[in-house]
Parts: C-alpha cells; sequence; structure tokens
C-alpha cells in the first residue's frame, strides 16, 4: 500500500523529530489498513490522535465529526509486516501531518473518489527505509521516476486556502484558464465580525475536495490530464494554509505529479496577465489586499523591488476597520463602497496620509482614527444619520483612492514606467479602477486590473502562478512548510 506522507508540518514545534515521525508513519500505515476510510487526524505531544470520521462527507452524505479522539495502540501498528511495492493498488489514504496549534486542520482523505491511480516506477525506485517496510518517498521529485512534462499545455490545479475563501483552478499553457471555483465563507465568519481562522480551517476542509471534483466536472477534465499542483504556501492564517497544502501536497504525490507552493501575493501581482491584453514586463505593481499594500517594481516573475508597503493597516484593513466603524457587515470593504456611492464628496474632506512628503510607503491607520472621530462628533450633531455616515464613508474612500493613486503615480515617475498594475482585493474598487486610469492616462500610461472576481482570493491565480514556476522547472522537496509570513523579495526569479 501506499502512502503520501506529509512531512515538516509540526509547525508549533518548529522542526519534527525523529520519533514523531516515526509515529506518524505508523499511523499512516494504520489508517491505510483500515481501507475507504477517511480521517482527520493530529499528532499530539508525539501521539498521534485521531480527531474525526470524515467518510461521509467525501460520500457526500453529512458532515464531518469533529469531537471522536481516539489515540492508537502503537505495539499493533508495530506488527505489520511487509508493503508491497510491485502491483501498487491506488492509494487509499490522504495522510496530512500537521501542527498541534492547528490540530482541525490536519487532514486525512481517501482520494479513490477522485479516481487515484500511482503511475510512478515506485517499484523501481522505492527505498527500503525500515525493516520490512518500502515505501517510494519521492516518486514525480526524481527524474528516474516521471519528468514533468514542460509543455505550454501542461496543465496545473491550483487550490488557494489562506484566508476565508476556498479557490480551485485549472490553468493551461495553450487555453488558458480551463475552470475556476471560489467558495467563499463569508457567512460563517459574518456573525463574528471578522474571520475565525479555526472556523476558515474547518471550511477549507470540507470544501476543498468537493471543489476540484467540480471543477474537474465542468472542464470535463480527468485528474489523469493535470500535470502539476500549485497550492498557496503563504502568506496567510496558517491553520488555513496547512489545509491547501496537505491538499495539494498530497493529490501531487498520489497523483505522480510535482507540486509547488506559491506565495499568495505573487499569486495576485501575476493575476493580471490571465487577461487580455497581459501587461508585459517591466511594470509598476500596486498589491492592495486585506493584508498587504505594497508597490512593487516588477521586472520578471520572481524579479520584485519593493518601492512601498504600508507602514501600519494595508488599504484592505483600513476598509474593513472602517466599515465596522460604520456598523456596516462584514466584509467591510465592498460594503463601504457602496454606502460611499450614496455619499457626497464635497462635504468632508479628509487627509491624504504621507502624501506630502517624499517616499511610497503608506499609512492608513490614522485615517481611520481620523474618520472615527469626524463620526462621533457629526452623528451628535446630524438629525441625517444615515447620510453622514454615507458622507464620512464617501470622504474616507475618496482619501484612500486619492492616497493610492498620488503614490503609483509618484512610483511610475520614479521608476519611469508606463505600465501599473493593480491586484488585490481592494482593486476591484470602482472608484479606485477609475481614478487609476485617469491618471494613468494623463501620464501617458496604461493601468491593467484582472476582472473582480480575481481580485479578491481565487485558485486560478495559484494555478497561474505555479503554472509559471513549474515549466521553468522549479520543484520542492516532498517535506514542505507553509510559512504565515514570507517575504516575496526571496522567491527565486523564473
Ligand atoms: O486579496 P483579498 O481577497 O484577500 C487578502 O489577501 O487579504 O482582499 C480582501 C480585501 C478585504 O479587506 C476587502 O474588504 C477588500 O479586499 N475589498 C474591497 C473591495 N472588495 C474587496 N475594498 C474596497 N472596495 C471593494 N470593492
Ligand atoms: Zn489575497
Amino acid at each position: 500500500m501506499f502512502i503520501p506522507l506529509l512531512e515538516g508540518l509540526d509547525i508549533a514545534a518548529k522542526t519534527i523529530t525523529a520519533d514523531a515521525l516515526l509515529t506518524q508513519r505508523k499511523l499512516a500505515r494504520y489508517l491505510v489498513e483500515r481501507r475507504g476510510a477517511h480521517y482527520l487526524f493530529t499528532v499530539k505531544d508525539n501521539q498521534p490522535t485521531l480527531l474525526a470520521d470524515i467518510g461521509l462527507l467525501f460520500e457526500g452524505r453529512g458532515e464531518p465529526d469533529f469531537r471522536e479522539p481516539l489515540t492508537l495502540e502503537h505495539a499493533r501498528l508495530e506488527s505489520r509486516a511487509s508493503w508491497a511495492t510491485t502491483a501498487l493498488p491506488p492509494p487509499q489514504a490522504l495522510i496530512g501531518l500537521g501542527s498541534r496549534n492547528h490540530a482541525s486542520t490536519l487532514f486525512g482523505a481517501r482520494i479513490a473518489n477522485l479516481g487515484c491511480k500511482i503511475r510512478c516506477q515506485a517499484s523501481r525506485g522505492a527505498r527500503r527505509l525500515k525493516k520490512g517496510v518500502t515505501y517510494c518517498l519521492d516518486c514525480a521529485f526524481r527524474s528516474d521516476h516521471r519528468a514533468l512534462a514542460v509543455t505550454s499545455t501542461m496543465r496545473v490545479l491550483g487550490i488557494e486556502t489562506s484566508c476565508d475563501e476556498t479557490g480551485v483552478a485549472i490553468y493551461e499553457g495553450e487555453r488558458g484558464l480551463l475552470a475556476h471555483a471560489v467558495y467563499s465563507q463569508v457567512e460563517i465568519h459574518a456573525a463574528y465580525g471578522g474571520v475565525v481562522p479555526e472556523l476558515a480551517s474547518r471550511d477549507h476542509v470540507r470544501k476543498t475536495l468537493p471543489l476540484i471534483r467540480q471543477i474537474l466536472d465542468d472542464a470535463r477534465l480527468s485528474r489523469d490530464s493535470l500535470n502539476g499542483v500549485a497550492y498557496t504556501a503563504g502568506p496567510g492564517l496558517i491553520g488555513a494554509l496547512l489545509v491547501g497544502a496537505a491538499v495539494g501536497r498530497s493529490l501531487a504525490w498520489a497523483w505522480g505529479v510535482p507540486a509547488i507552493g506559491v506565495h499568495h501575493m505573487e499569486g495576485h501581482l501575476l493575476a493580471p496577465m490571465l487577461e487580455e491584453p497581459a501587461p508585459a514586463f517591466p511594470f509598476v505593481a500596486l498589491l492592495v489586499s486585506g493584508g498587504h499594500t505594497q508597490l512593487v517594481q516588477v521586472d520578471g516573475i520572481g524579479r520584485y523591488r519593493m518601492l512601498g508597503e504600508s507602514l501600519d493597516d494595508a488599504a484592505g484593513e483600513a476598509f474593513d476597520k472602517t466599515a465596522k466603524i460604520l456598523d456596516l457587515p462584514y466584509p467591510g470593504g465592498p460594503a463601504l463602497a457602496r454606502l460611499a456611492e450614496k455619499g457626497d464628496p464635497t462635504r468632508y474632506r479628509f487627509p491624504r496620509p504621507m502624501t506630502d512628503r517624499p517616499g511610497l510607503d503608506f499609512s492608513f491607520s490614522g485615517l481611520k482614527t481620523f474618520t472615527l472621530n469626524t463620526l462621533n462628533r457629526e452623528m451628535a450633531l446630524t438629525d441625517d444619520q444615515d447620510r453622514t455616515r454615507a458622507d464620512v464613508a464617501r470622504a474616507f474612500e475618496e482619501a484612500v483612492v486619492d492616497t493610492l493613486v498620488i503614490k503609483c503615480r509618484r512610483a511610475l515617475r520614479k521608476s519611469a514606467r508606463k505600465r501599473l498594475v493593480l491586484a488585490g482585493g481592494v482593486s476591484a474598487n470602482m472608484r479606485l479602477r477609475a481614478r487609476m486610469d485617469e491618471m494613468a492616462a494623463k501620464e501617458g500610461g496604461e493601468v491593467f486590473y484582472p476582472r473582480p472576481a480575481l481580485c479578491t482570493d481565487n485558485g486560478a491565480m495559484i494555478a497561474f502562478a505555479g503554472w509559471q514556476r513549474l515549466r521553468a522547472g522549479q520543484t520542492e522537496p516532498l517535506a514542505f512548510k507553509p510559512k504565515a509570513r514570507w517575504l516575496m523579495a526571496e522567491l527565486p526569479p523564473v
């Protein structure tokens, strides 16, 4: 029997001890022995603990049960004899190993439903690791096992789970985006006024495989036609990242294709290249999402020079926090933009932070406080509160948009570039797009955006970025580690 082993996920402990790994291998074998089972499990204090049977979920009947802890007997596992490597059957389990702090994200799932089949030459390449136990640990990662099909028809599955959207997509060099689907967790988090990481992780567990199955059906593709898997490896919520990483890594392993961890912000940055016309390198990019506001000089894939970034709140975060101040429901950005539509732009003028001095950095937290103070003062005076809220929302949006436009103009001039790329959730803002277009036209330049659905988090951008890197022959070791923090400047060039 074959087991995808996902190593190096013990984020809490930073490193995984040899003992813990051994225990996990035993657990993996135990689970696989029970054919047809679907499991979610963790390793707690070096003890594998089964958290749930999620079999019903994968059969399309019912919900996973997250409350069924079970400690395994190691002695029983030890007695298992050899695991044949000839005549390999399809893998019966996917095993995800993970951090103690994010127990619910540890993922084990049977993928026989997806029609899994081992295609590597593992019987020849397998390595003997422990008496009587033979594994092939790195099929698809060694040239003698299976060469990566580097062609323009190469198809890559992208998986995005860094925050509160489960996004999956298939990108092919020749025909572009073949399918994509996003499942938003908005309803789950709305009651709490923001993303609850643990709930996000659990829901990614529920949604990722069914969504993958759905887009394969939509595109009338079988998993045999996929040549690689790209998943978001960071930055983001670590638990949520672990789910996508474990699923992506496991599928790639089982399908015998390479996998690559993609930088979420690089995904955003390259998303406008999925559109027609695509921006040519070099260009300046403004990345405006919930977690980042960055101005980047882009000379090619992985050739990024940071020109400026937010010193405190990101633009999307400022939208979200200000929306809360205005009593708007989560997610705040789009709700604030809708309210601002009704506002009078001439009633208030808010400051444009950090525009009166040179430099390309941003700061939005002062603007948020300014908005709060203005709102408190004006609401006490007004007899038309709805109108005041709309006018304040408009003044805030005008200030953010104007600030971003001023900095982009400065960046274009400074870097002597004419092409500007906007990406990330806030680039879906229509006022921002209109003002940016006006500015660029005056500068004799041009602005490129993804379609609104690809501005916010999605799997298409991850499939595309992963495709670029896999096509360039980039790979990663089987032991992988999602990163909550990760600088884009650390990425290798393509
Ligand atoms: O890129 P994204 O989907 O997720 C992150 O990587 O953070 O960006 C989400 C952010 C949220 O802060 C959301 O409020 C903001 O993008 N956003 C908007 C709009 N649509 C999404 N902000 C302003 N106007 C919008 N239309
Ligand atoms: Zn994002």
